[in-house]
């Protein structure tokens, strides 16, 4: 199980497609934050390797820039340059295998000379065309073969695959040259505190668990909005790929399974994904033009103004279409078919320039019989709220006697915040999930068959929304706004409202 006091191990982490943004401002504010934290050894060596040519000194340089700008920690030059000593930058194409092979020479002596264990952790972050050719290039430099015993692991960013199709031929390629247990597939969400929480406040409190069910639950709603549009450079890719595939195939579903899945029979990584796939497995499908129509909306943001500034529409963003099609909200009614789900709605929405970023799960109970207290008026639901982003902690919404002579109720919130309560800020997801690949823990990780299901899923649902003869509308928002009218629509049909967050 995810348990950070294992540590890290000593190896060498090599980053693939490293002067990308990732690089700059997940991954090196990650690993700055884990040695600040006394969590990463200085025997760890750091090496980006990338197409540009670039020397040590000024591809250390760019990442201390862009560490400045996002560091959740106050920027201290002393340390940072204690840190970067651990930095360097190898030049080569991702397709030459001379590249590959001086890699595996200057390691190998580094190795030898400085006495540390032969370890790797080879970080694909390189763009997707290119994770293929560096899986077999790093095979046929035998970069993946344990040399004195140290091991080999591969971290493979998003995406996994566009459809069903193109993750298996991934998977396949990734089995070509690594063993599943050694594949981390990152999906950042999981590294999130308190997504890790759901399993906690499940599992660890009486409470919960004996109403977690269609017996006591109502309803279930996953939001995740972001106020940002599309940030430089991500109009072509996202276009492409839409919230749909961006957003719900990998982030969306991972919360819908830690919420829905059942008790693992243990914390290990293979546990816990034995349960998360089952819940996939028991979604019902969106297969068909009338459960697609009656199921999900999808749309796009037209101009309007977030945060008090005027905004353009998704089509007049940098390297996006002017006559595109591409949804950048989705929401959908998902229902989970087993015992403990059948008839409980799953409510997902996740859009771009919404009206303020926030990820949130609200799970809402029953409403008590009609006796009592709401003979004469309409009682609150009791509801549950894990919030994820920007506050982190976890609210629950009860009824409660407003004081005085009459017998006047209104709901009222019973809240926990995690910054109050631990008097600490969170890791970044990142820094929990290079911890974790370091140590050898694949808890936080997606599993090959996971992303094969989730594909399976998502791959009915875009059928159905391309085919132009189902006529399935592309709804339109105000950039600023919380989603479009049919989205209200769509969850109204079961006499629901979205969660005003
Ligand atoms: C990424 C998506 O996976 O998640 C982005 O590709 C999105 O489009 C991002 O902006 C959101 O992550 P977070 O952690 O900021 O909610």
């Amino acid at each position: 199980m995810p348990n950070s006091s294992k540590g890290n191990q000593i190896c060498t982490l090599v980053i693939f497609g490293a002067t990308g943004d990732l690089t700059h401002r997940k991954l090196i504010p990650a690993l700055y934050h884990l040695k600040l934290e006394g969590l990463l050894s200085s025997k760890v060596q750091i090496i980006g390797f990338a197409r540009q040519s670039k020397t040590d000194a000024e591809f250390r340089t760019g990442l201390k820039a862009a560490h400045k700008e996002v560091s959740r920690t106050l920027y201290d030059e002393e340390f940072w340059q204690v840190f970067d000593k651990q930095i360097s930058y190898h030049q080569s194409n991702f397709d030459d295998l001379e590249g590959y092979k001086s890699l595996e020479a200057k390691l190998q002596a580094y190795e030898k000379e400085n006495n540390t264990p032969s370890n790797r952790l080879y970080y694909i972050a390189s763009s997707p065309s290119f994770f293929g050719p560096i899986l077999d290039f790093l095979k046929q430099s035998g970069a993946n073969n344990s040399v004195d015993g140290g091991w080999r692991r591969v971290i493979i960013e998003k995406p996994f695959g566009t459809d069903y199709d193109s993750a298996c031929k991934l998977n396949q390629a990734v089995a070509g040259s690594f063993e599943e247990a050694d594949t981390y597939r990152i999906d950042h969400y999981l590294g999130k505190e308190t997504a890790q929480n759901i399993m906690v406040l499940r599992f660890a409190n009486t409470i919960y668990e004996s109403l977690w069910n269609n017996r006591y639950i109502d309803q279930i709603q996953i939001t995740v909005a972001e106020d940002l549009g599309m940030e430089a450079g991500r109009g072509a890719y996202y276009d492409q790929a839409g919230a749909l595939k961006d957003m719900v195939q990998n982030h969306l579903l991972q919360l819908l399974t830690l919420v829905a899945m059942e008790s693992p029979v243990d914390l290990s990584a293979d546990a816990v994904r034995d349960e998360k796939v089952k819940v996939l497995r028991s979604l019902q499908r969106l297969d068909t033009p009338e459960k697609v129509k009656k199921n999900t909306v999808r749309a796009q943001y037209a101009q309007g103004s977030v945060k008090g500034e005027a905004v353009p529409a998704y089509v007049d963003e940098d390297r996006v279409p002017k006559d595109s099609k591409t949804e950048t909200y989705v929401s959908l009614r998902l229902f989970v078919d087993n015992w403990r789900w059948k008839g409980v709605p799953f409510y997902l929405r996740v859009g771009k320039r919404m009206a303020k970023k926030s990820a949130q799960i609200s799970i809402f109970f029953k409403q008590v019989p009609s006796v009592l207290f709401n003979e004469n008026q309409k009682l609150a639901e009791n509801v549950l709220m894990i919030k994820m982003q920007p506050d982190e902690g976890v609210a629950m919404k009860l009824m409660s006697k407003v004081p005085g002579s009459s017998f006047e109720l209104k709901p009222v919130d019973m809240n926990f915040d995690y910054e109050t309560t631990f008097a600490k800020q969170s890791a970044e997801a990142y820094e929990r999930l290079l911890l974790d690949t370091m140590s050898g823990d694949a808890t936080l990780f997606i599993r090959k068959d996971e992303v094969e299901e989730a594909w399976k899923f998502i791959d009915d649902l875009t059928a159905v929304w391309k085919e132009e003869s189902n006529d399935i509308d592309l709804a339109v928002y105000e950039a600023g706004s919380w989603g479009p009218a049919e989205a209200d629509a769509l969850i109204s049909k079961m006499r629901h409202q979205w969660l005003e967050i």
